[in-house]
């Protein structure tokens, strides 16, 4: 029986060629809309029923009747590999196309981008080749294949296969051709592949640059007389093209000496056992014993002074390499641009140019909401620019090698990037990494990935892939790496992720996932540790996540041993095949079997704009901070560090204002220089001192701004806003304390007011966030009571005149456990309310959501201001970002879109909100910074409600103010929220007032 390819693991590939390196531009490109036909499985006849398809573009995403399906560990499918389903999803693609008459006796290649996850090829009607490895280019030599006129191309795209076990990562399901296809042509002796190794030594500032070629030619057999040329800055340097023959079976016929009674065979092995031999004999020796030459030529170039390259300053250089023939002609050739780096690991550091560097990085998929994972450059240019300017600067291609453009990128705007190979076996993972049917394919994804990417200097370290096991496979695979590359550092959780202290062979760093910050701390202090800790993953970015971001960075930065790491993730998978704005997660296609709303845990929404989160990184990862205190810049002394590794801050602008509740002063543009890791005190001029000294100061706000146009931003683009917060006054309070009129109350004890659609209430509960919806939040379980707590009113005291009402009453659940609240409402001559609030709250409720009140305006309230953290979202742990402020938007833009509804929108240390409609103004103040939220929904609506666009906003406006707020941890994946973030028993009070007026 013929094995099949989508079942036999053996077959990774039938006649492709090998990967290289070489961007071919003479080409015929096939990208566009081609004639489709879905088969329901590979074996089944075509109906010659055409539809059109567009590609690149997974056919899940264009309305066939295969739709997108989500998992994250669970295959979709129960079989065991390497066996799959007999219905099977099978893609048929068929166009014509003519090729240039000038392509007449050149090599014509067939190159097609990305196939998930088989690909069959055929072209007028004889077949090609197969290929797998769903995010890595096939080609094909079709040069005896071409016809001229009209050639009939058909690629057949299996769905599932063998391949699908290893490709089994945390995201959705796709079929079809998702990269570009195209034709190329070379001539028919050409370049083959280049390598460049470029290097500096930071100590000395030497560089060299050595470029190793491999050419080809018909039957492999390259003519004589051809050589190859290498240019770099106007020097040049060439030698003989490598010849790949083999010595025809026997070594050559020499005619051996023998002297003092020693022959040339024994000399060769007295030679390899380092016994010396006479010089006569070390050349009959080596004839004797002589291999045939290498199929590659390495040409050597001294490229002289030359900046080295950095994620920071991402200096690059164009060298040119050229095939010329016996008559001097140039008949191939290719450009690369060529950063020199360091890449090393001494002890526990990963040093680049000698340079501990910080590892400010995120993972990312090559995603799009309307296609599943075809990019344009456009697109993937304009994300890359946006990370650079919140001070990303690297980035693990989780969980496969990415569009070949992403690195041409990530070499230019400068990141430091894990590359990882198409290995994730996360449902079988024990199995496959030990089953040798699979040894050839984790080989064959891991060292095509390398070759194809060698050239990149942004790449510093490989990666074998994710959740995979950690076996014999990929010990072969951490092999080949090693010997083909050993300038780059190798990656691999799976080594390590049972003791990080082992997996020596198949990872040179410690790169755990989701670790709490004690336990990396733990690690770098063990003298134990040998390697540095760089977190592949960490800080889950589910919903309204990411809190302690911060400490993890205080930690980062104070410990030697941790270097930082990458978020999961960057973006939020949610699809919108039809482009409406809805978008989906796991089951909104009609799975059965899904992991529902994990691929929703990105800090970019679906559509590519940033979660608050995105703030806190940049906060945390700015090239300038503060380094002095609030007592010290009430003494006028402001130190800023320069916390980039390479750069000095010439290529930065800061400026710096005060901050005051009515608004923010004139910005001070401030003298600062200082070497990367220096700190710098800053002369402040007069006048900014004297004014963040007065009493209405909130703070000094710096602004820090590039001052030289980039490759990815214009000069002028800002980087970071950091604030130095001086104090945290309470809100303006009424300045009378006459009586006003009575207090109005229902029968329930709750205030009356023309302008409340519903008095104010405590609240304990909040909609669970993603964190609290987990198994690894444990105990808190969202759904334990504080929904559902019932309020009775116990009793009112009233002041002869009525002017204040004292409302006593308890808050009970199920258990018959009860909370309960003192308030005290006195309404004042000026027209306003002053309530003081006091709840006690016993040991039988020992960790809350929250501490708070919510009420609601009558409707017509659209507008809210309030002095406080701002301009975006901030939780208690999640607030290095905030500046305080005075800041105003709509209560319509103040929540936060998470894809699935759950608490958001809050704004921390807000001792004033106004709220305003048409007619009328709400002033709410505060004699302590509140956690305060405005919307149009409840907390009930937001839990119980699947995606943000089902949400129906009510007419009122509802408003949240709580002493005490949960933080939000990570607990998705990762550590929960950490104790001093949390909300427990005691005493809480605190005072408020609220003044109504007409506008
Ligand atoms: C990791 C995995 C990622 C993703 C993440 C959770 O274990 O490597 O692919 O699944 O967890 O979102």
């Amino acid at each position: 029986m013929k094995p099949q390819p989508w079942s036999t693991p053996e077959i990774t590939s039938v006649g492709r060629q090998p990967a290289h390196s070489i961007v071919h531009t003479d080409r015929v490109e096939l990208d566009g809309v081609w004639d489709f036909e879905l088969l329901p499985r590979p074996d089944a006849a075509p109906t010659g029923d055409w539809r059109s398809i567009v590609v690149p573009g997974a056919w899940t995403m264009q309305d066939t009747w295969d739709k997108p399906h989500y998992t994250n560990v669970r295959m979709p499918f129960p079989e065991a590999p390497p066996h799959v389903p007999d219905d099977n999803p099978t893609g048929l693609y068929r166009r014509t196309f003519v090729v240039p008459e000038t392509w007449s006796g050149r090599r014509v290649v067939l190159h097609v981008g990305a196939a998930e996850s088989v690909l069959l090829v055929e072209l007028n009607g004889v077949d090609i080749g197969v290929s797998k490895d769903s995010h890595l280019a096939a080609e094909f030599d079709v040069t005896e294949h071409i016809q001229s006129g009209s050639n009939e191309l058909r690629l057949t795209v299996v769905k599932w296969s063998d391949a699908s076990f290893i490709e089994d990562q945390d995201q959705w399901w796709h079929g079809g051709l998702t990269r570009s296809v195209y034709l190329y042509a070379t001539s028919p002796v050409f370049l083959r592949d280049v390598r460049t190794h470029a290097d500096r030594d930071p100590e000395t500032g030497l560089a060299t640059l050595a470029v190793t070629v491999q050419v080809g030619a018909p039957g492999d057999a390259v003519p004589d007389g051809y050589a190859v040329v290498v240019e770099f800055a106007g020097r040049s340097a060439s030698a003989p093209a490598p010849v790949r023959a083999g010595n025809g079976g026997h070594a050559s016929v020499v005619e051996a000496p023998t002297i003092d009674g020693l022959d040339a065979f024994t000399a060769h092995y007295l030679d390899l056992a380092g016994m010396p031999i006479p010089d006569e004999l070390a050349a009959a020796a080596d004839a004797t014993f002589r291999w045939p030459g290498p199929d590659r030529v390495t040409v050597e170039i001294d490229p002289g002074e030359v900046e080295p390259w950095s994620a920071e300053l991402p200096h690059l250089y164009p060298v040119t390499v050229s095939l010329v023939d016996a008559g001097g002609r140039t008949v191939d050739a290719a450009e690369h641009l060529v950063g020199f780096r360091r890449v090393e690991i001494v002890g526990r550091d990963l040093l680049v140019n000698g340079k501990r560097i910080w590892v400010q990085g995120v993972n990312r998929h090559d995603f799009d909401p309307r296609t599943g994972r075809t990019i344009t450059r456009e697109q993937l240019s304009a994300q890359l620019a946006d990370l650079k300017r919140y001070n990303i600067n690297a980035i693990r291609t989780s969980h496969y090698p990415n569009d070949p453009m992403f690195l041409e990128l990530t070499d230019e705007y400068g990141f430091y990037v894990i590359d990882e190979a198409d290995i994730e076996s996360h449902d079988w993972a024990l199995q496959i990494c030990d089953d040798p049917r699979y040894l050839a394919a984790f080989v064959d994804r891991v060292s095509r990935m390398v070759i194809r990417d060698k050239n990149h200097p942004s790449v510093i370290m490989w990666s074998l892939g994710n959740e995979a096991g950690n076996g014999a496979n990929h010990d072969a695979a951490a092999g080949w790496v090693r010997a083909y590359d050993p300038s780059r550092p190798l990656h691999y959780e799976g080594a390590i992720n049972r003791d990080w202290h082992a997996g020596h062979h198949n990872t040179d760093v410690v790169s755990p996932m989701y670790p709490p910050i004690e336990a990396i701390v733990a690690y770098a202090n063990n003298p134990l540790g040998d390697r540095p800790l760089i977190m592949c993953e960490y800080q889950h970015a589910m919903g309204n996540s990411n809190g302690s971001f911060h400490d993890y960075w205080r930690a980062i930065r104070s410990t030697p041993g941790l270097q930082g790491g990458f978020v999961w993730e960057l973006w939020d998978h949610g699809l919108d095949p039809e482009g409406d704005g809805h978008y989906r997660y796991g089951g909104d296609f009609g799975e059965t079997l899904h992991d529902n709303n994990f691929c929703i845990d990105g800090l970019l929404f679906p559509d590519g704009s940033p979660h608050p989160a995105m703030f806190e990184l940049r906060r945390e990862f700015s090239p300038v901070e503060i380094a002095s205190d609030a007592d010290e810049l009430a003494r006028g002394v402001l130190r800023l560090r320069n916390q980039q590794t390479f750069a000095s801050l010439a290529g930065l602008s800061v400026v710096a204002s005060v901050v005051t509740a009515s608004g923010v002063g004139e910005a001070t543009p401030l003298e600062v220089s200082a070497d990367p890791g220096q700190d710098v005190d800053v002369t402040l001029p007069g006048d900014l001192v004297h004014a963040v000294q007065q009493v209405d100061a909130l703070g000094l706000r710096l602004t820090v701004t590039t001052s030289t146009t980039t490759a990815w931003a214009p000069a002028g683009t800002e980087l970071a806003v950091l604030q130095l917060d001086t104090h945290v006054d309470a809100g303006e309070w009424g300045t009378t304390s006459d009586p006003g009129v009575p207090v109005v109350l229902d029968a329930e004890g709750l205030l009356v007011h023309d302008l409340l659609e519903h008095a104010p209430k405590l609240t304990f509960w909040r909609a669970p966030i993603d964190n609290e919806r987990s198994r690894f939040s444990g105990q808190r379980d969202p759904s334990r009571g504080f929904a559902d707590l019932v309020r009775s009113l116990e009793g009112v005291v009233w002041s002869p005149d009525h002017t204040t009402a004292t409302i006593t009453s308890s808050y009970r659940n199920a258990d018959g456990n009860e909370i309960r609240h003192e308030q005290s409402v006195r309404s004042l001559a000026d027209g306003s309310l002053e309530v003081v609030e006091k709840v006690d709250i016993p040991p039988s409720f020992e960790d809350l959501p929250r501490v708070g009140m919510v009420l609601e305006t009558v409707a017509g309230f659209e507008d809210v201001a309030w002095i406080g953290d701002g301009p975006h979202e901030t939780y208690p742990d999640r607030r290095s970002s905030a500046l305080r402020g005075r800041w105003a938007t709509t209560v319509e833009d103040m929540p936060t879109p998470y894809v699935r509804p759950q608490e958001n929108g809050g704004r921390g240390n807000v001792t004033r909100a106004e709220l305003r409609s048409a007619e009328h103004e709400i002033v709410l103040s505060f004699d302590r910074g509140m956690q305060f939220a405005v919307s149009h929904v409840r907390t009930e609506d937001l839990a119980s409600t699947g995606h943000v666009w089902e949400l129906t906003p009510r007419p009122e406006t509802v408003v949240y103010v709580d002493v005490a707020h949960r933080g939000l941890g990570t607990a998705s994946i990762g550590p929960d929220t950490y104790p001093q973030y949390r909300v427990g028993s005691g005493t809480y009070t605190w005072s408020w007032s609220m003044q109504a007026r007409q506008i």
